[in-house]
């Protein structure tokens, strides 16, 4: 699900915290199953509701401001937001665990390089991009890993680069069943809007924007949109 324009149905998850290997192969495995079909049914980023795109509109102003430099989209799927950026003028490439999401995104934008690993374990130098995108793909790391995930983003990212973090933002953990058609293992880990500028701030960031827009059916949730800086560091 990307955008305010959809989601999935989701159900609250009684079950215990996950083991994070473990979640993680849930969500490879997940992906890598619903992949044709969240193509097929997942909005393009020119369909995206008009707010979506002036966040990435504004991320990429951004970018090309401070020089550039690459752009990596963490979570990058079949790599449409990916290629939208290139459109943006942005020099991007792709991150995502799920195999087949990689496949079908080195086969839609052969001009483009997509990496498959985990975003939480980066295989790029310090210091390497102008800017990260993680856009409706952090909500599947659960809550106590995200410190130890933005301290990631903020190890790649070059001083004064750009993050813009895009998703869903609530207080849950879900588990749904069934997604895009199949039956997915996953679980949606929804961290309040507040509690994600927090924790990029204490990773690093200076939180330039935060834009939330309401879940049309659920009071509890909204799409969020985060603009982060990086701070120059002194070591
Ligand atoms: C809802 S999809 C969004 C895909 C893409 N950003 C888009 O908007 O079309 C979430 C993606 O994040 C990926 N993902 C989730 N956790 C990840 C992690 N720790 N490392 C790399 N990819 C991850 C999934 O495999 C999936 O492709």
């Amino acid at each position: 699900m990307t955008g305010p324009a959809r989601s999935t149905r989701l159900a609250a998850d009684p079950r215990p915290a996950a083991d994070p290997a473990v979640g993680l192969a849930a969500v490879r495995e997940s992906y890598d199953t619903v992949a044709a079909d969240y193509v097929r049914l997942v909005v393009p980023p020119e369909g995206m509701d008009p707010v979506s795109r002036a966040m990435l509109a504004a991320f990429a102003e951004l970018v090309r401001e401070t020089g550039g430099g690459e752009v990596a989209d963490l979570g990058c799927g079949p790599g449409r937001v990916t290629a939208y950026l290139g459109g943006l003028g942005l020099t991007a490439f792709g991150v995502d665990v799920s195999g087949e999401m990689v496949a079908l995104a080195r086969r839609a934008h052969p001009g483009l390089r997509f990496l498959h690993g985990s975003m939480a374990a980066l295989d790029l130098p310090d210091d390497s991009l102008g800017g990260i995108l993680a856009w409706y793909s952090v909500h599947h790391t659960p809550a106590e890993q995200l410190p130890r995930l933005f301290a990631e983003f903020a190890r790649v990212l070059a001083p004064g680069g750009h993050l813009l973090l895009g998703g869903h933002a609530g207080d849950a953990r879900l588990s749904p069943t069934t997604a895009y058609g199949h039956p997915v293992s996953y679980t949606s880990h929804l961290v309040p809007a507040a509690r994600l500028a927090e924790l990029l701030a204490a990773a690093g960031f200076t939180v330039t924007a935060r834009v939330e827009q309401p879940h049309p059916q659920k009071a509890d949730r909204s799409y969020v949109c985060l603009l982060g800086e990086l701070g120059r560091r002194t070591a």
